[in-house]
């Protein structure tokens, strides 16, 4: 297992009470007789690592890269969070001069930002990849509709085959727009759904054209679905994740912090957010899935996770291996006392504020589980989120709760509809 898991503030026996249940779960999962079982295609991910869709997405990632200067992601949710999370947990903070520029729209309705978007990509090579499985989401239909125009105006000779169209292989809108105007297209298979479709065309096309190896994703993936397709509770850390998870939610903690503390993560909590709280969140029941970024928000929200209302829990993600590390070195006159801890590096003292800050919330019944990774590479983050796939999995039937469909989500899109038609 390339993640280790530790926690504090759980009883261990209450865990190991749990290998029965949790070896009935492991058997709906993988016979595909439990709640939702139509849309399991994510356990082994077997249409996607299919070798000729795999080759088709190296080249489409390639011409992009070659040709564009700007790619433009339109998708929402699960047709934009995973890829987004991936791409920018692996990119510099700075220097982007190697990379593709991939800009993210589609996912909200402001104005403002097409606006400014489409001033921006003026005099840029712009190529688009609309993903959306439904076809009809409205969010990712407007921006696809200004920005086809757009592209049909700028580049009347190719527009169309700047255009590539994630989305389902037979229905929907996006689907017949795509056949009439000759689109390449990707497909979003149909047993899969947005949140656990990172590893299909939806979250491999834009990472193959941020130039990351999509190779590597392979094998992290292959290696994750053979570790934690394991029902003994003592060997799968995805499980005993869930496991933790539904006990700490029965004794009254029902927010969950997710805590980072590398500021390129901040769009893993995003996808970690959208994961759990659409497959947990149903029948009243559910953790709150939250997010922090540590140390900026102990200077913030530190107050009221130390001794607010006690139904917090903290999930840390520890990356051991920074990519880089830089010392403290001494001075000379010393003016802001820093000498004292000049032997320790930033990286060194990140980890010890971690520490402190988990024996300080321990302190306050905050208690917490510490996910441990190695480093954020392509092998390694992928692992990660299918750990997190698997344990979400397991988690939604520990609460009895169907984990792969989102019934509630359609409430405010036929209240809107409704108000749109007036
Ligand atoms: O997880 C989900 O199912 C959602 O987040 C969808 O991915 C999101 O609503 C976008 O749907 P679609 O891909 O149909 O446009």
């Amino acid at each position: 297992m390339n993640i280790k898991l530790e926690y504090k503030g759980i009883e261990q026996s209450k865990i190991e009470s749990y290998q029965s249940l949790v070896l009935e779960n492991h058997k709906l999962l993988n016979e595909k007789t439990g709640k939702g079982s139509d849309f399991l295609g994510w356990l082994d991910y077997k249409s996607s690592l299919d070798e000729q869709l795999l080759g088709s997405i190296k080249e489409i990632g390639e011409e992009i890269r070659d040709k564009a200067d700007v790619l433009l992601v339109l998708g929402i949710g699960g047709s934009y969070l995973g890829a987004k999370a991936f791409i920018s947990s692996m990119e510099n903070y700075f220097d982007k001069s190697d990379s593709l520029e991939i800009i993210y729209a589609g996912n909200q309705l402001n104005s403002e930002y097409l606006v400014e978007l489409l001033d921006y990509i003026e005099g840029k090579s712009v190529y688009v990849n609309v993903i959306s499985k439904s076809g009809t989401t409205i969010e990712t239909a407007i921006a696809f509709r200004i920005l086809r125009k757009y592209l049909e105006e700028r580049f009347p000779e190719d527009a169309d085959r700047r255009i590539i169209a994630t989305t389902d292989v037979e229905k929907g809108a996006l689907r017949k727009l795509s056949d009439i105007k000759g689109y390449r297209t990707l497909p979003v298979p149909d047993d899969i759904g947005g949140r656990y479709s990172i590893f299909t065309s939806v979250g491999l096309l834009p990472i193959a054209a941020a130039g990351i190896d999509i190779d590597e994703v392979v094998e992290g993936l292959k290696a994750a679905i053979a570790d934690f397709d394991n029902e003994n509770l003592s060997e799968n850390t995805a499980y005993q994740y869930a496991v933790i998870r539904n006990i700490l939610y029965s004794e009254g903690k029902k927010i969950e912090l997710f805590v980072n503390h590398h500021p390129k993560l901040v769009y893993l909590s995003e996808w970690f957010k959208q994961l759990f709280g659409e497959s947990e969140g149903k029948d009243g029941k559910g953790i709150f899935p939250a997010s922090v970024l540590f140390s900026t928000d102990l200077h913030s929200l530190g107050q009221i996770i130390q001794e607010g209302e006690r139904t917090l829990f903290e999930t840390f993600l520890n990356i051991e291996k920074p990519k880089n590390d830089i010392a403290i070195e001494e001075d000379e006159n010393n003016y802001d006392g820093l000498n004292e801890i000049s032997k320790f590096s930033v990286d060194d003292i990140d980890k010890i504020m971690l520490k402190a800050t988990k024996e300080a919330h321990l302190e306050g019944n905050v208690p917490y589980i510490d996910l441990k990774v190695k480093q954020i590479d392509a092998y390694n983050l992928t692992y990660l989120m299918y750990f997190f796939m698997k344990a979400c999995a397991m988690g939604g039937y520990l609460l009895e709760v169907n984990p792969f469909n989102q019934p509630g989500v359609e409430a405010y899109k036929s209240k809107m509809k409704a108000l749109l038609k007036k």
